[in-house]
C-alpha cells in the first residue's frame, strides 16, 4: 500500500534540555516512543514520529557561560558532539522519522508568529510579573504553589523574579481545558486527571507569564525588543513547526496533526494537558488526541540525577549488554504509567531470567535439535500433532490479540508479559515432548518433526511481536528459524512458517552474566573518581535598578577584635572601627574559614545599614562582605591605606 494511502499515526516524545548528559530515565520515554512506534508500523501505519531538542532559556544561557562558551556551541556539543543526543539514539536504534531543535530557523520563524497571531487575537497581552522563578525547571511559581517554599516539581530553590512581561490569557481557558481533562479520554492514565483538576485548575488557574527580559537565550518577540518568549510556549509548539506549521520547511501538518498521542513524563504532565490545550484553543487549531503521562525510573525511591552508586549511563549499559537488552529491560520491568525502581542488579536479574533463559534457550536449544535430528531442515512429510500440541499452539494463536489490546493501551510491561508465558510455556512443551527421547525411535520421525515445527512456529510469532522492542534481535531470530514472512498479517495466524524451513545456529543471543561478578565490576566504575570539576556558577539574580543598588551602604571597616562565639562552630564576633567613633559590633559565619587572629588589624567591607538582627543571643549589626563559589570563600580585604568610614562607590 501506498504511505499516502496508509492511515496516520503521529507520535511525539518531550524534547529533550540538552544541558546535562541524558540518563537511563531520558533514554525510557524514547525507547517506549520507539516501541509504539515500530508497533504502529507493525501493523500498517504511515507513522511520523518526532523527536528534538528543547534547547533555549535561561538553564542554558547559564550553562554555557559558566563553560565559557556561547549556548549555541554548548548545546551542538551536548546534540551533535560525540556521545551527544544523536550518537545516543543511533545507538539505541531509535527509529525517529523527524528530529527538532527549537533553535532551528525555521521553527524560530513560526514561534514569533505563533506568538504575534495570539498577542493579536488578545490572548497575550503586557503586564508586569512578580513571583518565584525555578530556573531549572525554567517554570514560574506563585508563592502559594511553592512547596516548603521550594519549587513543586523539582524541590529546589526559585528565585524571586520581577519583569515587565507578556502574558498567556491561561485563565480563559480554564473551563474548556476542565471539559476535555473530566469529560474525554485526553489524558492517560486516569490518575493523573484528578491532580491536574484538583491541584491546578480547581486550585484558580492564573494568566501564565509567556515573555523574559532577564536574559537573551530564546526566541526574540520580534514585535517588542528585549523580550523573548517563554521557553515552554517556544518547546510545546514544536510538535507542529515540525510539521510544517507556520514554516515552509515541512509541509505534512495537514498529514499528521493532531498528534495521535504525546508520550510526557509525568512532571510534565501540567505543561501538556492544561497549558498546550489552552494554546492550542486560542490558536483555533485542533487538539491532540491524547497525552499519555509515563511514570519515572527511581533510584533508591528518589530522582536519577545523582547516580547513588548505580551505573545509569545508557551508552555504557548498552555497550556492556547490548542494546536489546538495554531497550527490552526498560520496557518489560516498569508498568509505563507508575513509577518504577531502577537497579544494575534488576537489570542483570531481567537479562538473565527473561532473555538468557527464557528466550535465548528456546531459540537454541529449538535451532540445535533442528540440526541434530533432521540436519538443518524440517521434513515435509505428514507430521502427527497430538492433544498436548493444543495447549501451545492455541496460545501462540492468540497471542497477537492479546498483544494487541495491551499495547494499544500502552501497556507495553503487560504486552511483553503476554509473550513471555508462551515462551514459558514453548520451553514447557519441550521437556513434555522430550524429543531426545523421540529421536531414539526412526518411527517417531513424524512426531518430532511436529514438535519441532511448533517450537519454531511459536518463536516465529513471540519473536515478531518482539520487534517493537529487541527489532536487531528478533531480525535475528527470524533469520536463524528460517522465517521469510514475519508481518502483522502472518504473526496473526498459526502456520506462518514454511514447513521444511532450513535453521542456521548461532552464538547466545543473551550471554548469561554473572551477576555478583558483574555488580562487583559496575561498582569499581562507579567508584572511579569524577574529574575535578569547578563548583558551578549560582544562578542569576533578576536585574535591580541603580537606585536599589545606591541604597545599600558599603563601609569600610577595621578589625579591633576578633573572637570565636562560644558554642558556635560558625560565627566569628568582631569589633569594628566603621570610622563614627563607636566601635561596630558585627557577627560573620565565616569561622571555617578563618582564625580570629589572622583578621586582627585587616581593613575589611561591611553592609553598615542593614537592621541589627541577634544571632547566638548576641547583636549583629551588618554583614561583613565575602567572595564565595562552591566551597571556598574569602572575606573582601582592602589594602591598610584605605581608611575606617570609607564608602564604596
Ligand atoms: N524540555 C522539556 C520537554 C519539552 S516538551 C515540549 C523537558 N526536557 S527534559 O530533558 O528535562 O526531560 C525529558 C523527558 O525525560 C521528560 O518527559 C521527563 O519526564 C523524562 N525523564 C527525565 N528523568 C526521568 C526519569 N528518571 N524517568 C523517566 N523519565 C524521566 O522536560
Amino acid at each position: 500500500m501506498c504511505d499516502s494511502c496508509k492511515k496516520k499515526f503521529y507520535i511525539t516524545t518531550p524534547i529533550y534540555y540538552p544541558s546535562d548528559k541524558l540518563h537511563i530515565g531520558h533514554t525510557y520515554c524514547t525507547v517506549a516512543t520507539d516501541a509504539m512506534a515500530r508497533y504502529k508500523r507493525l501493523r500498517g501505519y504511515d507513522v511520523m514520529f518526532l523527536t528534538g531538542t528543547d534547547e533555549h532559556g535561561q538553564k542554558i544561557e547559564t550553562r554555557a557561560k559558566s563553560a565559557g562558551i556561547t549556548p549555541q556551541q554548548f548545546v551542538d556539543n551536548i546534540v551533535t558532539g560525540e556521545k551527544g543526543v544523536l550518537d545516543l539514539w543511533k545507538l539505541m536504534n531509535i527509529s525517529y522519522d523527524r528530529f527538532i531543535r527549537t533553535t532551528d530557523d525555521y521553527h524560530v520563524a513560526a514561534v514569533q508568529k505563533i506568538f504575534k497571531k495570539m498577542y493579536d487575537k488578545g490572548d497575550i497581552y503586557k503586564g508586569k510579573y512578580t513571583g518565584m522563578y525555578c530556573t531549572p525547571c525554567e517554570s514560574f511559581w506563585t508563592e502559594s504553589q511553592l512547596k516548603d517554599g521550594k519549587c513543586p516539581d523539582c524541590g529546589r530553590d526559585c528565585q524571586p523574579a520581577e519583569e515587565e512581561a507578556y502574558f498567556f490569557k491561561l485563565s480563559k481557558y480554564a473551563q474548556p481545558v476542565r471539559d476535555l481533562l473530566t469529560n474525554t479520554d485526553f489524558l492517560e492514565p486516569k490518575s493523573r486527571v484528578h491532580e491536574m483538576v484538583n491541584n491546578f485548575i480547581d486550585a484558580g488557574l492564573e494568566d501564565l507569564c509567556v515573555s523574559r527580559t532577564s536574559f537573551t537565550w530564546g526566541v526574540p518577540v520580534d514585535f517588542d525588543p528585549g523580550h523573548v518568549v517563554y521557553v515552554w510556549v517556544d518547546a510545546l509548539f514544536n510538535y507542529t513547526t515540525a510539521l510544517g506549521f507556520m514554516n515552509d520547511k515541512y509541509d505534512d501538518y495537514k498529514d499528521f496533526w493532531p498528534a495521535d498521542v504525546h508520550f510526557v513524563g509525568k512532571e510534565i504532565v501540567r505543561f501538556h494537558s492544561i497549558i498546550w490545550p489552552a494554546m492550542l484553543m486560542s490558536m483555533e487549531m485542533p487538539l491532540p488526541k491524547k497525552v499519555y503521562g509515563h511514570g519515572w525510573l527511581l533510584l533508591d525511591g528518589g530522582k536519577m540525577s545523582k547516580s547513588k552508586g548505580n551505573v545509569v549511563d545508557p551508552q555504557i549499559l548498552a555497550d556492556r549488554y547490548g542494546v536489546d537488552a538495554l531497550r527490552f529491560f526498560l520496557l518489560r520491568s516498569f508498568p509505563f504509567g507508575s513509577d518504577g525502581n531502577f537497579s544494575n542488579e534488576l537489570l542483570i536479574s531481567c537479562i538473565n531470567t527473561d532473555l538468557a533463559n527464557d528466550l535465548g534457550n528456546l531459540v537454541s536449544r529449538t535451532v540445535a535439535m533442528v540440526q541434530k535430528y533432521f540436519g538443518g531442515t524440517l521434513p515435509t512429510q505428514q507430521l502427527i500433532s497430538e492433544e498436548m500440541d493444543s495447549e501451545l499452539t492455541g496460545m501462540a494463536s492468540a497471542l497477537s490479540e492479546k498483544y494487541e489490546k495491551q499495547m494499544e493501551s500502552y501497556a507495553f510491561q503487560n504486552a511483553l508479559a503476554e509473550i513471555f508465558a508462551v515462551i514459558s510455556r514453548a520451553n514447557k512443551y519441550i521437556d513434555e515432548n522430550a524429543p531426545w527421547v523421540l529421536a531414539k525411535d526412526e518411527a517417531n520421525r513424524p512426531r518430532l518433526a511436529k514438535v519441532m515445527y511448533n517450537l519454531l512456529e511459536t518463536v516465529r510469532i513471540c519473536a515478531g511481536l518482539l520487534q517493537p522492542f529487541m527489532p536487531a534481535t528478533a531480525e535475528e531470530i527470524m533469520r536463524r528459524i528460517g522465517a521469510e514472512r514475519y508481518d502483522w498479517e502472518s504473526l496473526c495466524v498459526y502456520g506462518g512458517l514454511k514447513a521444511d524451513t532450513t535453521v542456521t545456529a548461532g552464538s547466545a543471543l543473551f550471554p548469561r552474566i554473572d551477576a555478583a561478578k558483574e555488580l562487583e565490576e559496575l561498582e569499581k566504575l562507579n567508584a572511579k573518581p569524577e574529574e575535578p570539576k569547578e563548583d558551578p556558577l549560582p544562578e542569576p539574580l533578576p536585574p535591580i535598578c541603580f537606585d536599589d543598588f545606591c541604597k545599600v551602604e558599603m563601609t569600610v571597616v577595621k578589625v579591633l577584635t576578633c573572637e570565636n562565639v562560644k558554642k558556635s562552630e560558625k560565627l566569628l564576633k568582631f569589633t569594628l572601627d566603621d570610622g563614627t567613633g563607636t566601635p561596630r559590633q558585627i557577627l560573620s559565619g565565616i569561622a571555617k574559614y578563618y582564625k580570629p587572629e589572622e583578621l586582627l588589624g585587616k581593613t575589611l567591607v561591611a553592609v553598615t545599614n542593614l537592621p541589627p538582627r541577634k544571632m547566638m543571643g548576641q547583636e549583629s549589626c551588618g554583614m561583613i562582605l565575602s567572595a564565595e563559589r562552591g566551597d571556598k570563600l574569602q572575606v573582601v580585604m582592602l589594602d591598610d591605606s584605605v581608611p575606617a568610614g570609607a564608602r564604596l562607590v
